[in-house]
């Protein structure tokens, strides 16, 4: 994933990372990004990893991504657990976050950091986060109230010891369904993206504006991560496919149906992102 994200930091692009939930959705992801050469971050939930457990979804992954002839990442999204981050690892992830951010700002960092001397032998990437962004991600759930967002100078602090190859600071974008306008600190992302020189990950990008989508990458957002739309899509075409065709009971045609919508969105955030003919 480094490699991607430092060409799409050169290159003033990002890389979609779209959590997966099934073999269906993981084959969406490859197949938009091959449609139009792009590469891509296939990005797991912890709560994904530990329903399916590891072994199928590296298989799954092996067996799509392996041919395949774009860069295909292989991320662990938000995990807390250190043993999980470590299985991981283990069985072929090409990249895992850290999130400590509920932590202490020195927990954070250290337990951040034992990640990095955990992944770096074994040419892993990292991504760390701080402050707390807004929203639900699996079971980390933030109220509004308690959010905060990364304090630059903490941010460059959290950077030099902890050296992340992606760093996800709290810039007012949120998890789920946004209630109304987020307010996104620019200002921030700015300072922090240039005073570290670290490719920033910005989460929550289901809902947000082409346009915010636009200035973030262009201050040095390098990944992208989507979920809500394709946790929406799975749903949505189920029902609608049920819906338009009550008696027929097929659940191969329902899973076609979900794999082409899953499919068109996923290449229309990437055609945003500025990754289409990247590969
Ligand atoms: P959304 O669910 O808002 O798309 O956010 C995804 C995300 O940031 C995953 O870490």
């Amino acid at each position: 994933m480094k490699d991607m994200l430092a060409k799409a930091m050169a290159g003033k692009y990002a890389i979609g990372a779209f959590n997966i939930l099934d073999y269906n959705s993981t084959k969406a992801v490859v197949k938009a990004a091959e449609e139009i050469s792009a590469p891509v971050i296939i990005q797991t939930s912890a709560k994904t990893v530990i329903f399916w457990g590891s072994e199928p979804l590296i298989s799954w992954v092996r067996e799509l991504a392996g041919p395949s002839k774009v860069p295909i990442a292989l991320h662990l999204d938000h995990c807390k657990d250190l043993n999980l981050i470590k299985e991981c690892i283990d069985s072929g992830w090409t990249s895992v976050m850290i999130d400590a951010s509920a932590k202490p700002f020195e927990e954070n960092l250290a337990l951040s950091r034992q990640v990095v001397n955990m992944a770096r032998p074994k040419d892993v990437t990292v991504e760390a986060e701080l402050g707390a962004i807004v929203g639900v991600e699996d079971d980390i759930h933030v109220k509004h109230q308690d959010a905060h967002l990364a304090d630059p100078e903490q941010a460059i602090q959290f950077c030099l010891q902890v050296e992340p190859d992606c760093f996800a600071p709290a810039i007012g974008t949120a998890h789920g369904v946004y209630k109304g306008e987020p307010e996104i600190a620019y200002d921030r992302l700015e300072e922090i993206a240039s005073k570290t020189g670290i490719p920033i990950a910005l989460h929550g990008g289901t809902g947000l504006a082409n346009e915010v989508f636009r200035q973030c990458i262009a201050l040095g957002c390098a990944k992208v991560n989507i979920s809500t739309q394709l946790k929406h899509t799975f749903i949505d075409e189920f029902v609608a496919y049920y819906n338009a065709n009550s008696t027929e009971y097929n659940p191969l045609k329902v899973m076609g149906a979900q794999f082409d919508k899953l499919k068109e969105g996923i290449i229309e955030k990437i055609r945003l992102f500025g990754g289409a003919g990247k590969a």
